[in-house]
């Protein structure tokens, strides 16, 4: 039974609403081995690396960008650790990312020996600006690297798909946002062709926004003349890759995949060079409390952070949805009597659906308690220390007696000038009511 319902405000029901939901998960890809640890000051090490690829199969993701392996020893050995050491599930595809560089290209072919699915991920960068600054060419020299890099991929495949593995193609114009789209579906109608795609064989074309310059909408005005102009669509998978470089990378995920992506690359906690990539947790959990199942498990969500902040030594926020350490509770006390009155609702009416105001997420739903929820400081009125009592000791104080409660575990409050416990506020009431 599904406890949320996609959110319909009632001036909005005459519209086409539904046309404008996301309905369905995309296909997911964890980049954090590769973009997210390429962006750590102190890089995971090979049994770090292994730690986060298994909590990231247990998440459920089925496509893992595991590295970099023609860029360093590191990255080379994990994916012998990888393979060798049998830490990948059938079911879970492994992804190589390699620029367009013929010698590169061809140790990437060494490096996944022994491997059964994998994505040969290979990019280079299609901008304006970095043709001008950086590679001094124009469109067609820029084609070309793309072209000859299909090619020799094509080429070095041959024996690799005899010898078992199964293995798909990417390709990725980088820096694409900043592409002008003609050149962006030219560069990848190219590929696809060099690469015999077919709608049975599809190759994934990943549009990373690679750095983050434009507002979602019109990200999403690309996504859609991309898909629209694209003469093989049928044979692409479209994925893309956002960074967030204007904190608007979750924003512009959702509107990238209303604007008819399938496939999304993210992090978990939005790790990633610069300001990160899209975070996959708030993706995720976006989908789900709208309804939609996004096929991956964050029922655990402190198991998952606790891992993600040893391996990456790096802190979630306190304020990040769905896991900081403060987004289930309630300071104010209009907030705490308010959920006080929406968690009574629900026990009362025997609703099915979450209905608590100020929590947009029953917080056992990533394995987070109720008893936090509530914390009582200066700021809290006498519905926070009555719903603390009956949470977590059970009482249920009438109502008559709430407002001189609530003074007094006021007045403690002023004193001591910090927020008080659960055990502090039980005192109170057993010095005031039990004791005497
Ligand atoms: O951000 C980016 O463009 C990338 C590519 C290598 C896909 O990480
Ligand atoms: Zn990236």
């Amino acid at each position: 039974k599904n406890k949320y319902i996609p959110f319909v405000p009632i001036k909005m029901e005459h519209r086409a609403w539904p046309d404008h939901q996301i309905t369905h998960p995309p296909v997911w890809c964890s980049v954090d081995l590769r973009d997210g640890n390429q962006a750590l000051v102190d890089p995971m090490n090979v049994e770090e690396k292994l730690e986060l690829f298994h909590t990231l199969v247990d998440i459920g993701v089925k496509e893992i960008e595991v590295g970099f392996p023609s860029a360093s020893e590191t990255e080379y050995e994990f994916l012998q650790a990888l393979i060798d050491g049998h830490h990948i599930p059938d079911d879970v595809t492994i992804q190589m990312l390699v620029q367009a560089r013929p010698h590169l290209i061809r140790k990437t072919f060494e490096a996944m020996e022994g491997a059964k699915n994998v994505i040969l991920h290979f990019y280079n960068s299609t901008s304006t600006l970095q043709r001008k600054v950086v590679f001094h060419s124009d469109m067609d020299g820029i084609i070309q690297i793309a072209v000859d890099a299909a090619k020799l991929i094509r080429e070095l495949s041959e024996p690799v798909i005899r010898g078992g593995t199964n293995l798909r193609y990417q390709y990725s114009p980088e820096s694409f946002m900043g592409t002008e789209m003609d050149n962006a579906v030219l560069i990848c109608q190219r590929v696809l062709e060099e690469l015999g795609a077919t709608p049975e064989n599809k190759v994934i074309l990943n549009l990373p926004s690679t750095v983050e310059n434009c507002m979602p909408n019109y990200f999403a005005d690309e996504i859609e003349y991309f898909i629209e102009h694209l003469p093989s669509r049928d044979c692409a998978i479209i994925s893309l890759h956002p960074h967030n470089d204007r904190g608007e990378g979750v924003a512009t995920a959702e509107m990238g995949l209303l604007a008819g992506a399938e496939r999304m690359e993210a992090t978990l906690f939005g790790n990633g060079e610069r300001t990160g990539n899209v975070d996959m947790v708030t993706l995720a959990m976006n989908m789900y409390t709208q309804g939609v199942n996004p096929g991956l498990d964050f029922s655990n969500i402190n198991q998952i952070r606790s891992v993600y902040e040893r391996v990456t030594k790096m802190k979630v926020g306190e304020r990040q949805p769905y896991v900081g350490e403060l987004v289930f509770t309630a300071f104010s006390g209009s907030h705490q009597d308010a959920i006080n009155k929406g968690v009574q609702y629900m026990r009362e009416s025997n609703s099915t659906l979450w209905e608590v105001p100020y929590l947009p997420i029953d917080p056992s739903d990533v394995g987070r308690q109720y008893e936090p929820i509530i914390r009582i400081n200066s700021q809290s009125g006498k519905g926070g220390a009555a719903f603390v009592m009956q949470a977590n000791f059970g009482y249920d104080i009438p109502k008559a007696m709430q407002p001189e409660f609530g003074q007094i575990v006021q007045v403690e409050t002023d004193r001591v000038g910090t927020e008080l416990k659960p055990e502090r506020i039980y005192e109170l009431f057993r010095d005031a009511y039990i004791d005497i």
